[in-house]
Formats: structure tokens, sequence, C-alpha cells
């Protein structure tokens, strides 16, 4: 019998792509970039699994393209806004996602922003590089603490929770806003609070809720009006949350201290940006989740949710159980 046949959208690190090979008949894009969505069109044709990343958009046209055989979709990342769930599980079509593996690594990643941002460091780099340091200055190139101050986090899943358990050792109070989540964290020194007292009693605000209707935009200028002079804005959540306009008006007009973005809206940020042209931003791409470990992780759990889907097994992270009751 012959194996599956499946379309990855990417070269993923081995451990996961090892697993796929094993079992399919893998039709891997080689390129650096993503297909377009032509391309995706094409290559999807007769596949039987689809293991993407959140570069691809995978809506209802393109499961169609794919024909009715299409078993699974297997994202390779926790968020999974890239694709048209509802449209999914009307096809019947299970859609996997890999949430746990990266939660250290962007937590980590989201504090490294923060301290970033907080303690000017690519800034001051920059005035390293550039011949600025004539002297040590008593007024140069000050920042902002981070020992005691408030950090307030949008969404408190894994994510957020791990970003506090890091702010216990910096001695910050520690508030969130998560609709689904109303009880206090005292192990975490967490007090969940409304998304206004959180806007103005920041001194840090992190992003860490998914990308839907309801948090699209969800920091805007409004929200920008109601934060304290000193915030700074973390997202390494996904870039459409903040209002890139909103973002910039504030930041040139120091409305706010500093922004961290490890997400923009779009991704990649044209070069032409105008928030590429303010210091006190510190913008990266998209790498959170970027260490060595979480990568391979990631891989591994995107190709057993493709190999669990394509064996009519239910798959382990599976963001639309319904697909199995219904009938
Ligand atoms: C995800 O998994 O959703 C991150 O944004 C990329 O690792």
């Amino acid at each position: 019998m012959s194996n599956p046949k499946v379309f990855v959208t990417r070269v993923i690190p081995d451990k996961g792509l090892d697993l796929v090979r094993e079992f399919c008949d893998v039709d891997l894009w080689q390129s650096e970039l993503p297909p377009s969505r032509e391309e995706l069109s094409q290559h999807i044709r007769d596949v039987e699994g689809l293991l993407c990343l959140l570069t691809d958009q995978i809506d209802g046209e393109v499961m169609d393209k794919a024909g009715p055989q299409l078993k699974v979709i297997s994202n390779h990342a926790v968020g999974f806004d890239n694709i048209d769930v509802p449209a999914a599980t009307s096809r019947g079509i299970p859609v996997g996602n890999t949430p746990g593996v990266l939660t250290e690594a962007t937590a980590d990643f989201a504090f490294a922003l923060l301290m970033a941002v907080a303690r000017r460091i690519p800034e001051a780099e920059r005035y390293v590089k550039e011949g600025k340091w004539k002297t040590w200055g008593p007024m140069t190139l000050l920042g902002v603490d981070i020992q005691g101050a408030t950090l307030g986090l949008v969404g408190f899943g894994r994510i957020g929770q791990a970003v506090a358990r890091r702010a216990l050792g910096f001695d910050m109070r520690v508030i969130f806003y998560d609709p689904g989540e109303k009880k206090p964290y005292p192990d975490l020194n967490a007090t969940p609070v409304d998304f206004e007292t959180l806007l103005a009693e920041s001194d840090f605000i992190s992003l860490h809720t998914p990308l839907t209707p309801d948090t699209r935009h969800m920091i805007d200028a409004k929200a920008f009006s109601k934060m304290k002079p000193n915030a700074v804005l973390i997202n390494t959540a996904r870039g459409p949350i903040v209002d890139a306009d909103a973002l910039y008006e504030a930041l040139k007009a120091k409305r706010i201290f500093g922004a961290g973005l490890d997400v923009t809206d779009p991704e990649p940020i044209p070069i032409d940006s105008p928030l590429l042209t303010l210091d006190n931003i510190v913008i990266v791409p998209h790498i959170a989740s970027a260490s060595k470990t979480s990568r391979e992780k990631m891989s591994e759990m995107a190709a057993q949710n493709l190999i669990a889907g394509l064996k009519g097994e239910r798959l382990p992270n599976c963001v639309n159980p319904q697909v199995y009751s219904q009938t």
C-alpha cells in the first residue's frame, strides 16, 4: 500500500520532518519564502495531509482545492489565526497546533524584550557603534526600573503565566486581564483586573492573547491614551492586536516610554514603516519561540498531529475537537 501524500509548506527541523518522511509521501516546499496562494493551491491538490506554517493562509477555498480526501491540517505553531478553523470543522477536517513546547522560550523572549526596551539596550549599542560614547554621563540613556514595577498581562494562559513566574524574580506586582480567568494566582503574586485598570496601572504591558475578531486592534489610540507615560508595551503574540498607526503616534509623541515587538502588522514589517524610524522601539522578526529545542519540539508535535490525522486517529493537539462529535 502506498504512503499518504502530504504537502509540507517549508523545511522544518529534522526531528519532525524525519517522522513525516517515515510515514508519508512528502512534497516539501524547499524555498525560504512561503508558497504563494496559487502555488499552495497547486501543491495541495490531492493530498491527504497538510503541514503548514503561520505564514500560510488556509481558508475554505484552499481546502477545497485539495479535494475531499484532505484528512488533516497540522499547523507548525501554537497560534492558528492563519487557518479558517470553522471552514475546516464544517468539512470534518481536524486542525492541529503545537501548544506547551514553546511556552518557556516565548516567555523568556518576552522578558528579554521587556528588559531591552526598559534599559534601552539596542539603542545603547547603536550609540557605542556610532562612536557617540565620549564619557560616562549621569543623564545618558536613562531607562525605567523593572524591579518593583507593575506588570500587566493581557491574556493569562500558559505563556502569560510563564511571564508572571519570571516577574516574581524582579519583585513585580502582576495584574492580568483575561476574560476566561477571573481568580487571583497568589503563588504568582498575580491579580485579575479589568482592561481599563490594567491600562491605567501597568508600567509594563505584555500581550499573550490569541488574535481573534475581539482582540484585533485591542491596543488602539484610546488604549494608549490611558497608559502611563512611562509604560512599555511588549507584543510577542500577534501583530494586529496592536493598531500600528496608533502605536507610532504614541511613541512619536512620547505618550509612552517604549515598545518591543516580536510580531508586527503586516509581517514582515515594510522597510519604509515609520515605526522603524523611532528610537524608542525594538522590533525583531517573530523569533520568540526560536530556540533550537522549542522548534524541534514544535516540528515533532506538528508531525505527530499530521500522522494521527492521516491514520484516522484523534490528533494529540486538536483545536477543533468538535469534528469528532459531529455526524
Ligand atoms: C506560534 O507558535 O504561534 C508562534 O507565534 C511562533 O512560534
